[in-house]
């Protein structure tokens, strides 16, 4: 007897199991299912098109890794949220390697030219500075699949800055100034691409620098007063996934160290609660971010070092 309802016992354990697996391999399904027709719908919105049944299902592995990244942040305690953009089906290393384009020159850090900032005092600094309504900020771009975040592609190739390949926002400064300033796009348009130097269109100088400085590395309160009185370029960890899918609020926690992307702080704030931000200018066309405008925790180290040209206006950095 003792035996019997000892076997009934595993028979009605083993069975429940297989009615759990069994119901959850129908759940798996579905939510495949519902994960298919989602990449699918993202696919239509972003005009994404695979070559073979192959790359698609490639893709939609990606895509699924990211939407569970995106999901989780989402479902957390933060201060910002994060959508499934363009850039849903790519892995980190494809993104880092076509969407930024920022190259840490190895010298960083160890400059030590003055700051001509250093002595202004941080109870003179407004409490809120926004470039954007000054008029000093050139609408968004989309630098699309070329590293050229610290912005130009064709004539400036003989040094540390190549093109689509990557470049530093210094030695893009210091180009303009050997060259005597810079074309306006209309003349010389941005196409996403590598091309030969145009030197006629280059030498049309629509605009120009004398000069250009760094602001000191890690020191917030620098930043604050170079920002107060001019737009900054600064590097970022761009290819950070938080930074990648940053759809709105202030981007805070833990930031990237691996500094790999250019942008612009265009302003600083003080949110309603409180928190203190920067206002930055990215380059991902103007689906990213908030109208593409990245809002940072001041509290949070920023990408650096940053830099600055020197006359006013500053509309260099526009990538
Ligand atoms: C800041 O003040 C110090 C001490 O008075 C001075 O030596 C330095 O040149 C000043 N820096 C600037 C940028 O004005």
């Amino acid at each position: 007897m003792a035996t019997h309802l000892s076997s009934s016992f595993v028979f009605a354990t083993v069975f429940t199991c297989a009615f759990v697996l069994g119901a959850l391999a129908a759940r798996d399904l579905a939510d495949d299912k519902a994960m298919v027709a989602r990449h699918e719908q993202w696919m239509a919105k972003y005009g994404r098109v695979y070559n073979d049944a192959a790359e698609k299902a490639r893709r939609l592995e990606v895509f699924k890794a990211n939407i569970a990244f995106i999901e989780s942040i989402n479902a957390g305690n933060n201060k910002f949220w994060l959508e499934a953009n363009q850039f849903a089906d790519l892995t980190d290393d494809e993104f880092r390697a076509t969407r930024t384009g920022y190259k840490l020159p190895a010298s960083k850090g160890q400059r030590t030219t003055a700051f001509r900032y250093a002595n202004v005092s941080l109870d003179e600094l407004p409490d809120s500075v926004d470039w954007r309504a000054k008029g000093a900020v050139t609408p968004i771009k989309d630098q699309g699949e070329c590293g050229c975040c610290w912005e130009l592609v064709d004539c400036d190739v003989n040094g540390m800055d190549q093109g689509c390949n990557g470049g530093e926002m210094d030695d893009a400064f210091q180009f303009i100034v050997d060259n005597g300033g810079l074309t306006t796009e209309s003349n010389y348009p941005y196409t996403a691409a590598d091309g030969t130097c145009n030197s006629g269109k280059a030498s049309n100088d629509a605009a120009s620098i004398k000069g250009y400085e760094d602001v000191p590395a890690n020191d917030e309160s620098s930043l604050r007063k170079a920002v107060a009185n001019q737009p900054v370029s600064v590097a970022v960890d761009g290819g950070d996934s938080h930074f990648r899918f940053y759809k709105g609020g202030v981007l805070s926690g833990a930031c990237g160290t691996e500094l790999d992307h250019g942008i612009a702080a265009v302003g600083y704030a003080v949110a309603a609660d409180g928190t203190k931000y920067w206002l930055m200018k990215n380059s991902w066309g103007t689906s990213w971010g908030e109208g593409a405008l990245e809002e940072k925790d001041a509290s949070a180290p920023v990408g650096k070092p940053p830099s600055a040209p020197v006359s006013q206006p500053v509309l260099i950095f526009r990538c």
